[in-house]
């Protein structure tokens, strides 16, 4: 299957599974799930959520990973700082590069906004060099942009 029609498909997917959710643990985690199951090429999919002036791991699917980023720093960082996506097709030339696991090599990282705000961001990850085209881009800003839909709808979890 070509990757687009994997893409189409996937995202029909994802709204049936976001339309049937209000616990945003339960909405991350099959979310990390479905991509990691449906995309090629992946060695962690997974989301960090900002807590002040830090990201911390969410749901994910893959290898243990680093646990706190802080805002500004790393792909993840920079990426809730920027407020923009970032594709790094090859993680040794991104400056500050944060390696959780030695095996990835290429990195996509989209903002997730709520309400306006940063929420946190969904990161996906790839033991190939330039794994990520615009092709992937375009659609994982679509799947950002259901699940935050999502999240703006259900009340967030609170202590
Ligand atoms: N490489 C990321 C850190 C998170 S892991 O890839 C799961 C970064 O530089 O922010």
């Amino acid at each position: 299957m070509g990757k687009e029609k994997t893409y189409a498909l996937m995202l029909e997917n994802l709204k049936d599974l976001l339309e049937d959710d209000d616990f945003e643990i339960s909405i991350l985690a099959n979310t990390s799930a479905l991509m990691m199951e449906r995309l090629e090429g992946l060695n962690w999919v997974g989301f960090y959520l900002l807590r002040g002036k830090e990201l911390l791991l969410g749901p994910f699917q893959g290898k243990v990973a680093c646990t706190r980023i802080p805002l500004g720093k790393g792909v993840v960082g920079s990426s809730a700082e920027r407020k923009e996506s970032i594709v790094v097709p090859d993680v040794n030339d991104f400056p500050g590069y944060i390696a959780c696991d030695e095996a990835t090599k290429s990195e996509i990282v989209i903002p997730l906004f709520v309400k306006g705000r940063v929420y946190g961001v969904l990161d996906i990850d790839s033991g190939r060099l330039n794994r990520f085209s615009r092709t992937d881009l375009r659609y994982l800003e679509d799947a950002a942009k259901l699940i935050a839909s999502r999240l703006e709808k259900i009340k967030l979890h609170e202590i």
